[in-house]
Parts: structure tokens; C-alpha cells; sequence
């Protein structure tokens, strides 16, 4: 719920502001103050009579309201705001948030306030692609905007693309999970996390790997710093990028490297998890030269096993410290899990197995069971992989609770 919240509905001038109706009534419905402050063009789409009787507050849009020479004191809602929120954002005031073009009541209410700023973008698909609208977006992401991403699909001018403004249900969702997220036990702990597979070097051209294109690691590192951890992920080799700004990646190849790295970052971390997944043997054998295909025999790579990098965590870990494992499995699902949980030493493993369509490695979705040291256990069941990271961090938020 957003019950107490003070929220400022920003409208601008598109056709999607009769969303803004619907946002402004879920605000309403969930216990946010909501007042709205709307552009000379946003009127011209939605009367300002409709939003006030929605909000319970006179609509914003001048300076000064004419009638009464009442001035609106755009510091003063800067101030009061917990949020802001501009559905739609015309490429025209995404442009004027970035330059600081305050020649309007809600540029100047925006350039006044403290408090976060969300804008869910609105135009036809190709000022959406325009170079223009991308540089904007940037500056405002660089200046701590939100962008709530617009979907592809039909647009006003009927013609298909990226443009349509974010259903007001999404839009209303992400602020819920700003709030909640604000709250999390989590906030300014520090993260070690670990993703991908690791690379065994045979020759220079040729290594034994496996098929975990990162997904799911970074999208936990992604969730975790969204809740306001410190994070550092060691990454072994992967084509996937972290969304969010704060996350420090550390790349590596192999698992020698990715212990390294590990051992580096685990004494400071308050929670480890560790998603890569790390190839159990690597060649004893390093060869300097491209093994050639001409000789005779064919060669026989002899293997040594890795450290595993869990389980020598685990032997160091310290009270207060948090790890938690995962767990590929393709038989005895459970019963390999806990195994591992044992003896590891962790205090979660997320197990997820190869027989579950849309499961494991380089697929968007997981499924997932969460199983605890005292073999209690929750299911995920098939969601995006963003998803199912925020069902693993609520999991470890719980151990904080308790
Ligand atoms: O990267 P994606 O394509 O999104 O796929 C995600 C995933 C399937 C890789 C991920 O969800 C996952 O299951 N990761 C762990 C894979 C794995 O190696 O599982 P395991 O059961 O072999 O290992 C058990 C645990 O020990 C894991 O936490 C693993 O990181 C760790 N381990 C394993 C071997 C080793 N030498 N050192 C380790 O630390």
C-alpha cells in the first residue's frame, strides 16, 4: 500500500493522459495524497475538473491561479512530495527535465523536488528512437530519474513500435516496490554475488565451460541494488550487462580466478550468493599452442578437480554472514540439494533443475524451490528471472526479520 504517501501526478500533453485517470485512481485507492500538475497541453487532453474530483485537490498548472491571483508555490510541492511521477512524459517535457527548461508550473515543480522522480515516456515510435529522445533519456537517467520503460504495441497513430506509455497498474506497482524496497533489511548491506560459467582453458583456442549465459546472477545483482545493497558480482565470461548503475563487476574466467576474487570480497560481505556455475574440473594440463588436429593420436585431456569456491566460503564464514547456494540438478533433485546445503555450510540453497521446462541455463524464466537448513521450502514456479531474484532476496530479507 501506499497509504500516507504524498505523490505528485505530473500530465503532460499526449494521448495516453487518459491513463493518467486510472494511475491517479489506483494512487488514490492505495492511501497516497496524490496532487496533480498538469501542462497548458495536458489539458487539452484531460479536464482538470475529472482529476481534482479524483484526487480531492484542486489540478496545478499555472504559477498562478487566475481567478483568485493565488500563487502555487512550486518549492513548497517540491517539498511536500514522497514522490514524483510524470505519466505520460512527452518527449517535449523529457526534453525541457533535461536541460532544465523550466518555462512551465511542473518543469519548475520537477527542477524543485527532492524527492525521487519516475517519468513513464509516451510518443510515437520514431521520436521514441530518435537520437534526440535517447540523449535526453540518458541525461535524465544520469541525473537520477526513473524511467518507467514504455511497451511495444500499437500506437495513437496506429502505426506498431516502442512508445506506448506503461499500463497505469505498472507504473503504480513500481512505486510500491520503490517504497517497500526503501524499507528492505537489506539496505547498505554488501552483496558478493557470483554468475556465469567459468572458463578451463585447454589451449589457447579451446576451454570446457557450460551453458549459464548470467541471467540469473545479474538479475539478482540488479534486484539487490535495487533494494540498496553495496554489490559485487564476479562474473565468469557472458554476453549479459547489469541494468543498474551501482553494481561492480568483477570479471573473471576461471573458477582459480573466481575463488580469488571471492576470497577477496567475502570477509567484508554481510550475504554471498553464489549463481555461477562452476566447472567441477579443469585440464591439469595447460597446452601453450593450439592442440594440433594433424597428430596422430587423439589427445587425452587429463582433468584435476576445481576448489569449490561454496563450500571454502562456507568453511570461512562467520557468524552474522549469510550464504546461499544454488543448486542445477537433473536427478535426486531435492535430496542432491540438501546435500549441498550440508555440506557447504550455507544457509539457503535455491535449487532449480534441468527437467523443468523453462528452467536453468540461458532461458528468461526459472523455477525455483528455496530450501531452508531445516528442510523447510518455498516454489517459485515459472516467472522471468527478474522475478524470481526478488523471491530469493525476500527470502534472505526474512532471515533479518526473524
Ligand atoms: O546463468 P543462467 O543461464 O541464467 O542459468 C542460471 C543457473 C542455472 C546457472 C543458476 O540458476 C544455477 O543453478 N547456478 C548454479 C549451477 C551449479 O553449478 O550448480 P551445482 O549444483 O553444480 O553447484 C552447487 C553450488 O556450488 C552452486 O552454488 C555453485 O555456484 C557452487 N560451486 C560449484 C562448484 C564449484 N567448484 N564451486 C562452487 O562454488
Amino acid at each position: 500500500m501506499l497509504k500516507g504517501k504524498h505523490i505528485i501526478l505530473g500530465i503532460t500533453g499526449g494521448i495516453a493522459a487518459y491513463k493518467s485517470v486510472s494511475l491517479l485512481r489506483l494512487f488514490v485507492k492505495s492511501g497516497a495524497e496524490v496532487q496533480v500538475v498538469i501542462t497548458p497541453a495536458g489539458k487539452e487532453f484531460i479536464t482538470p475538473v475529472t482529476l481534482s474530483a479524483l484526487s480531492g485537490k484542486p489540478v496545478i498548472s499555472e504559477f498562478f491561479t487566475a481567478n483568485t491571483g493565488q500563487w502555487n508555490s512550486h518549492v513548497d510541492i517540491g517539498l511536500w512530495a514522497d514522490a514524483m511521477v510524470i505519466a505520460p512524459a512527452t518527449a517535449s517535457t523529457i526534453a525541457k527535465m533535461a536541460h532544465g527548461v523550466a518555462d512551465n508550473m511542473l518543469v519548475t515543480t520537477y527542477l524543485s523536488a527532492k524527492a525521487p522522480v519516475f517519468i513513464a515516456p509516451a510518443m510515437d515510435l520514431d521520436m521514441m528512437a530518435h537520437p534526440t529522445t535517447t540523449r535526453n533519456l540518458r541525461q535524465l537517467r544520469a541525473d537520477g530519474v526513473r524511467i518507467i520503460e514504455p511497451e511495444e504495441g500499437e500506437l495513437a497513430s496506429h502505426l506498431v513500435g516502442k512508445g506506448r506509455m506503461a499500463e497505469p497498474q505498472e507504473i503504480h506497482d513500481t512505486l510500491l516496490e520503490f517504497f517497500n524496497r526503501r524499507k528492505s533489511p537489506l539496505k547498505g548491506r554488501k552483496l558478493l554475488i557470483t554468475a556465469g560459467p567459468t572458463y578451463e582453458k585447454i589451449d589457447p583456442v579451446r576451454f570446457i565451460g557450460n551453458y549459464s549465459s548470467g541471467k540469473m546472477g545479474y538479475a539478482i545483482a540488479d534486484e539487490a541494488a535495487r533494494r540498496g545493497m553495496e554489490v559485487t558480482l564476479v562474473s565468469g565470461p557472458v554476453a549479459v550487462s547489469p541494468e543498474e548503475a551501482g553494481v561492480n563487476v568483477i570479471k573473471v574466467e576461471s573458477a582459480r580466478e573466481m575463488l580469488a576474487a571471492c576470497e577477496k570480497a567475502f570477509p567484508t560481505s554481510d550475504v554471498a550468493i553464489m549463481c555461477a556455475a562452476v566447472a567441477d574440473y579443469a585440464p591439469a594440463h595447460r597446452s601453450d599452442r593450439k592442440i594440433k588436429r594433424e597428430h596422430d593420436e587423439v589427445p587425452v585431456i587429463e582433468l584435476v578437480k576445481n576448489p569449490d569456491i561454496a563450500a571454502t566460503l562456507g568453511g570461512a564464514k562467520h557468524p552474522g554472514q549469510r550464504l546461499v547456494g544454488f543448486a542445477l540438478e537433473t536427478d535426486n533433485e531435492r535430496s542432491n540439494a540438501i546435500e549441498k546445503l550440508k555440506r557447504k555450510n550455507l544457509d539457503m540453497i535455491v535449487l532449480n533443475s534441468m527437467n523443468t521446462p523453462g528452467a536453468g541455463f540461458g532461458v528468461d524464466t526459472n523455477d525455483v524451490t528455496i530450501i531452508l537448513p531445516d528442510g523447510t521450502s518455498t516454489t517459485s514456479g515459472c516467472l522471468p528471472k527478474k522475478e524470481v531474484a526478488a523471491i530469493i532476496l525476500d527470502s534472505i530479507e526474512s532471515s533479518y526479520a526473524g
